[in-house]
């Protein structure tokens, strides 16, 4: 939600400025912005659009010389999609101006004041209250003012401000919203996430909530909003640039499909002793008591995650025998829920921001629940909420659409689900028959992968219809939810995922003729189930994509096409039956001619409720 990057130093900051926006734009990008400190001067071009809309506009402005400056592309809470509504705003008194990520929930209160005060407001967004609050409380000092103006402030935000009055001053602010303080040699790269940073150094800082970093080109102070100094932790960034480039694939979202064997390889090394038969999980060992005795596991989670989510739930049922629940945090947070005395609750999250997410596990944590997580991004807000937790390792993901996360949570989650069981009542025996199974689930995922062209060639046969079925039971009813979602959000094609059995109870009126329902129809303890509510929609016309398993020539016979993933263990099966159905919404957005990494109305981390 809304990237910002600033830059302090003595090299040319624009290129270095749209450089970072650009790595940023998965967060938002209806429109973008940019200011720089030029002989004391400020100079700004915004525009409506995409980052490479803004380094138009800024050639045509031309000028853009100096090493100070800052940037934001947005996704938009406030306010339309204009220009003026784009960031960054600009006060009326003191010539400052803000970038920010986050909602200020106080604004129409804080507008109100500051315009009996005499502020002219140009904009219908948020982010011009911090800058008109700022100005109105400047008094000589850019750090000061700022760490009044949040003490003013209710919401969430990480903000970046400079003002003509001090030209060698990048102040910083976080409350909520990630910000990292990239240290380089003189020179200083502020960023709402690393991939901005990485191509120029690897030392950085995390801010904490309420943190203020005043930021000059001779070095930095960090403090509270109530101007007590704060030491920060700084460390190594743990992203590389390969990781965060192309190389070679035309988009994120195909790479990161493509990735799933080698995240998967990382997200389990070291985390499997099968002589032994156990998991070593040393995120959550300290907590292995609890969870050995834990009477009820919540899982909480928004969108794919908690699809990933509801497939832990059924492993933690049927493997751990522990009563077990999923929940949208978004609900979860606010519905008075009941805690028990040895309740976990595990918040599933990639990029650790989620707002809902968040709120939710500090609710469940002041309700007595021991708060764990299942997160990518380390030192993430949730991540930083926990108790404990096990982090997925699958590295940055930064299509829109979310897939080796996906993967990855789903086998975090079933290798704590295995960590509990072995220490509740599975033997060492079937805990390494079934570490046996994960170990050889990458390799099984490349001959997934292999059939791409054939999964293209399916869905190109599809593509000119609007409305899909995605059907499963059991542990593949989240893998169907999770197939719809993903054609959904990249392609915009309608699609409802519902499990297999609940079509009779009336979405099976939808069917007409030619309507494509995607089965996942794999060998399992449902199959013949399964088989039957194929027949019921072929019955009425409807076309049937069946993700099947290997050698199973039989279903040839009842559907149009098949798409065949190798035989697993029901638990494990997921992380299988979900590749196809990835590569299925990624070729339909492509033949559609979509923006795939960059689908309309969505940003990758939702940082607001
Ligand atoms: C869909 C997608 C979203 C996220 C959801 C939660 O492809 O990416 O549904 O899964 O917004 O995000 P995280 O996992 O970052 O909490």
């Amino acid at each position: 939600m809304c990237g910002i990057v600033a830059y302090i130093g003595h090299r040319q900051a624009k290129p270095i400025l749209l450089e970072g926006l650009k790595r940023l734009e998965y967060r938002g990008y209806d429109s973008a912005g940019l200011a720089m400190l030029i002989d004391g001067k400020l100079k700004i071009g915004r525009t409506v659009g995409r980052v490479s809309m803004l380094e138009e506009r800024l050639e045509q402005l031309g000028g853009f010389d100096g090493t100070l400056g800052l940037c934001h592309t947005r996704w938009a809470t406030h306010g339309g999609v204009t220009e003026l509504n784009a960031h960054p705003h600009r006060d009326d008194r003191h010539g400052l101006v803000v970038v920010h990520n986050g909602i200020i929930e106080n604004y129409a209160a804080l507008k109100t004041y500051l315009t009996e005060r005499g502020h002219t407001f140009t904009s219908d967004t948020d982010t011009e209250v911090i800058s008109m609050l700022i100005s109105e409380l400047y008094e000589g000092d850019l750090e000061k003012a700022v760490q009044a103006a949040l003490r003013e402030v209710t919401g969430a935000y990480a903000i970046a401000v400079i003002c003509e009055k001090e030209p060698d001053t990048l102040v910083v602010a976080r409350k909520g919203s990630p910000l990292l303080v990239g240290i380089g040699n003189g020179e200083y790269i502020v960023a709402s996430d690393a991939a901005a940073i990485i191509s120029h150094t690897g030392q950085a800082f995390m801010l904490d909530d309420y943190n203020v970093v005043k930021i000059t080109r001779a070095g930095f102070r960090t403090s509270d909003i109530h101007n007590t100094p704060v030491t920060p932790k700084v460390t190594q960034l743990e992203i590389d640039l390969e990781q965060i480039e192309l190389g070679g694939y035309p988009h994120f979202m195909l790479k990161e499909i493509f990735e799933q064997p080698k995240a998967l390889r990382a997200c389990c090394s070291g985390r499997m002793d099968i002589r032994d038969g156990r998991v070593v999980l040393g995120g959550v060992s300290t907590y292995a008591k609890e969870l050995t005795r834990a009477r009820r596991v919540i899982l909480t989670a928004q969108g794919t995650a908690l699809h990933a989510a509801m497939i832990g739930r059924y492993l933690l049922e049927d493997v751990a025998k522990v009563p077990t629940q999923t929940e949208y945090a978004s609900e979860f947070r606010y519905r008075n829920p009941v805690i028990e005395e040895g309740t976990v609750v595990i918040a599933v999250s990639q990029s650790g921001e989620t707002a809902d997410t968040l709120a939710a596990l500090k609710e469940a944590k002041e309700r007595g629940a021991l708060a764990l997580g299942v997160i990518n991004v380390v030192g993430s807000s949730i991540a930083r909420e926990t108790d404990a937790g096990v982090y997925l390792r699958v590295g940055p993901e930064i299509g829109v659409a979310s897939t080796k996360a996906f993967t990855g949570q789903v086998a975090a989650l079933s290798l704590l689900g295995l960590f509990m069981a072995r220490r509740r009542l599975m033997s060492a025996d079937a805990c390494a028959e079934m570490l046996r199974e994960f170990e050889a689930l990458p390799a099984k995922i490349e001959r997934i992968l292999e059939q791409a062209p054939h999964v293209k060639r399916v869905t190109e046969r599809y593509i000119d219809r609007e409305n899909w079925l995605f059907l499963g039971r059991g542990y593949n009813y989240p893998t169907a939810l999770e197939g719809a979602l993903k054609l959904k959000e990249i392609s915009y094609i309608h699609a409802e995922g519902m499990p297999a059995a609940e079509m009779k109870h009336g979405p099976i009126a939808l069917i007409n003729e030619g309507m494509p329902a995607v089965f996942i129809a794999n060998k399992g303890r449902q199959y013949e189930k399964v088989m039957s509510n194929i027949a019921e929609v072929r019955s009425r016309g409807g076309h049937v994509i069946a993700v099947a398993t290997e050698g199973d020539e039989h279903i040839k016979k009842y559907v149009q096409d098949v798409l065949y993933i190798p035989d697993v263990p029901e638990p494990l099966s997921p992380i299988l039956a979900v590749i196809p159905l990835q590569l299925m919404a990624y070729y339909a957005a492509v033949a559609r001619g979509h923006d795939v990494d960059k689908p309309r109305n969505l940003a990758k981390s939702v940082t607001v409720e």
